[in-house]
């Protein structure tokens, strides 16, 4: 499998390509599948940020800007762009490399996020210290 060069070059929190069973009856892969893959790639800088398990408390935004179809190889960047006592805001773009093989990348959703690290409780717990 080929990586397209029109992808950025920043590090890639998932990589994942949509099935059959991810799609409507016209082939376009559902937006509900596509937010649940969003929330599990921004949780990944997060968790690592946290120390720890967190939770997702707000969508701050979500735009489709293209439709995603069944095959394309998606590549989901996760970049923390705040972070407060407890939370972690997380923004994800979303490529589409079209049917895999194809040179073809299109931006198709970018989000915001924001997490919060919880304790054993499920309560919000103070992120460690950097370094
Ligand atoms: C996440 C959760 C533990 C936070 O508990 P809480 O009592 O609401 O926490 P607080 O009000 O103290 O807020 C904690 C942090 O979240 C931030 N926050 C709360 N609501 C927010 C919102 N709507 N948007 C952005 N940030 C928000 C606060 O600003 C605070 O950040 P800070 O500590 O960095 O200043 C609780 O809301 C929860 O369990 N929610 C369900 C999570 C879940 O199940 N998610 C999966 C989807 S169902």
């Amino acid at each position: 499998m080929t990586f397209s060069p029109m992808l950025p070059q920043k590090s890639c929190a998932l990589r994942v390509m949509p099935q059959p069973s991810d799609a409507n009856v016209h082939g376009d892969v559902f937006g509900g599948w596509i937010m649940a893959q969003v929330d599990i790639a921004g949780s990944i800088p997060a968790s690592r940020r946290a120390n720890g398990r967190v939770a997702t408390v707000a969508v701050n935004s979500f735009v489709f800007k293209q439709p995603v179809f069944v095959g394309d190889l998606l590549s989901f960047y996760a970049e923390i762009v705040k972070t407060g006592n407890t939370s972690i805001t997380v923004d994800v773009e979303v490529f589409a490399q079209r049917m895999s093989l194809s040179e073809e990348v299109v931006k198709v959703t970018e989000a915001t996020l924001t997490y919060v690290a919880t304790d054993r409780d499920r309560r919000p717990r103070k992120l460690p210290e950097l370094g």
